[in-house]
């Protein structure tokens, strides 16, 4: 069944993207920066192709279920997730963090985790679409795997939308 493919690859994906951040996480608390580098890297190559099919396809088709205030919501999390990995990613260019510093980026890194768990959370109503709907959005998700687009990458020449600029703080 469509929803069952569907739900079966969005949490995978979801998965993957939790673990990642997870990853950073972690390697930033190692202060391991090849590590940092390799975690921001696959939390970006992971979080790109995924943002996008939800916003160019999964995303429009719930606002008639959730409402557009809702959707918009989502779409905000994706604006602060850009802004948060880009600022993650000059902070891990910087060299060695202070420990302050460091914690100032786990927490920053935690801010996304909750939106992996809001939208894992829409599977339960993508089950109320009908197959071709899900057939789009799984058609979608193809071409954006396929195009891999990271998502600094895609947020600056792709995505219509600004994203929201994220400064990390040094936390004492
Ligand atoms: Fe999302
Ligand atoms: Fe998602």
């Amino acid at each position: 069944m469509l929803t069952d493919e569907f739900a079966i690859a969005f949490r995978e994906e979801h998965r993957e993207i939790r673990d990642a951040l997870l990853a950073l996480i972690e390697a930033f608390r190692a202060h391991n920066k090849a590590r940092i580098t390799a975690m921001i890297g696959k939390a970006a190559r992971l979080t790109g192709p995924h943002f996008r099919y939800e916003e160019e396809a999964l995303y429009p088709s719930l606002v008639e279920v959730l409402g557009e205030d809702y959707i918009e919501k989502m779409l905000l999390d994706h604006d602060c997730a850009i802004g948060t990995v880009n600022a993650l990613v000059e902070l891990a260019d910087k060299g060695k963090l202070s420990e302050a510093e460091t914690r100032g980026a786990t927490e920053a890194a935690r801010t996304i985790l909750p939106h992996v768990s809001d939208c894992e959370g829409l599977s339960i109503m993508t089950e109320l679409l009908p197959d071709r709907q899900l057939q789009r959005i799984l058609d979608r998700r193809d071409v954006c795997k396929r195009e891999g687009l990271g998502l600094v990458q895609w947020a600056t020449q792709v995505r219509k939308r600004p994203f929201v600029k994220i400064k990390v703080d040094a936390v004492r």
